[in-house]
């Protein structure tokens, strides 16, 4: 038997999976301009806890302001609608999706006033999602350049800028790579197409700068968790030459938090080495509610 599809909660309602739909000319479909945020959750002995999703609902009206977009919810409502269908799939591990969107029709529109509406996912932890799954990877430069931060807002997580993302990734698959890194228009190494970039060289733990790439809340967690640890931390302008010469590398989001590199380009890498395990063990233990310092960075959904 297969097992039903979780019900969405979408402005105020809840409905079926299937019935969450939007025309296919809508203005988020038809322009990409819809935004979002993807967070995970975690099964405590006090419930599901979603993780860090203040900083995740706070990203998600800097976006829509970046954006000259304005949602439906306040960011309160949307955290009080999260618990709400959390509650209402009894999820667990997995994760949260949450989309906002003009859904109505616009033909030939392409500046629109309204209000976004928003809808909320929660996925469950599945083989396809790769949660826990702590794989090494295999990474390449790709041939295209990230985003410039002046054409549109790389801060925004905007599903238009996600375009700029397939391209590095299908361009390192092409190549028969696992994933790629852009470097920005600057020259400097910027991210990968949903993930952030850190390097170790000599011990320390080295990632580009913030500006012309994305908040990333992982990438936050991390730089908390090693400055904690005593583990020196640079947050700087990496060249191209610094990654081919990293002892390590490692790239990290919210679904699957981190992936060693067995390989960048044509070098081989101990993946994890021994600065990204010790990342990797500081990580699992705040996730299984373990290391108690870090217990305010959930929020209990139910
Ligand atoms: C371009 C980009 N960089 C980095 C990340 C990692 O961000 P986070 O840790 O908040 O998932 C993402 C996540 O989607 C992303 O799209």
């Amino acid at each position: 038997m297969t097992k039903s599809k979780p019900f969405v909660w979408i402005n105020n309602k809840i409905l079926p999976w299937e019935d969450a739909h939007v025309p296919i000319l809508s203005h988020g479909l038809s322009r990409g301009s819809a935004i979002f945020e993807v967070f995970g959750t975690h099964k405590g002995e006090l419930g599901t806890s979603a993780f860090r999703m203040d900083m995740h609902l706070k990203r998600l009206a800097q976006t829509a302001r970046l954006l000259g977009m304005e949602l439906k919810f306040s960011t309160e409502e949307i955290a009080d609608a999260t618990a709400k269908i959390a509650a209402f799939n009894k999820s667990g591990r997995g994760i949260i999706k949450i989309l906002a969107y003009w859904g109505e029709e616009a033909i030939v529109d392409l500046v629109l006033t309204s209000k976004l509406d928003v809808a909320i996912f929660t996925v469950p932890a599945s083989e396809n999602l790769g949660l826990d799954q702590m794989k090494p990877i295999s990474v390449c430069f790709s041939k295209w350049r990230k985003l410039h931060p002046e054409t549109v807002p790389v801060q925004a997580k905007a599903c238009a800028n996600y375009l700029n993302g397939y391209l590095i990734r299908k361009d390192a698959m092409d190549r028969g790579f696992d994933l790629g890194v852009s470097i920005g228009t600057d020259g400097f190494v910027a991210e990968g197409s949903i993930e952030s970039l850190f390097i170790v060289k000599d011990g320390i733990l080295k990632t580009p700068p913030l500006g012309p790439i994305l908040e990333s809340i992982t990438r936050d967690t991390i730089l908390h968790l090693a400055k904690d640890d005593g583990i020196p931390v640079e947050e700087t302008k990496l060249q191209k030459e610094d990654l081919y010469e990293a002892d390590e590398l490692f790239t990290s989001h919210t679904g699957i938090k981190i992936s060693p590199a067995r390989q960048f380009e044509e070098k081989v890498l101990q993946a994890p080495g021994p600065v990204t395990a010790r990342i990797c063990k500081l990580m699992e233990d705040v996730l299984t509610f373990q290391d108690k310092r870090y217990m305010h960075w959930f929020q209990n959904l139910h």
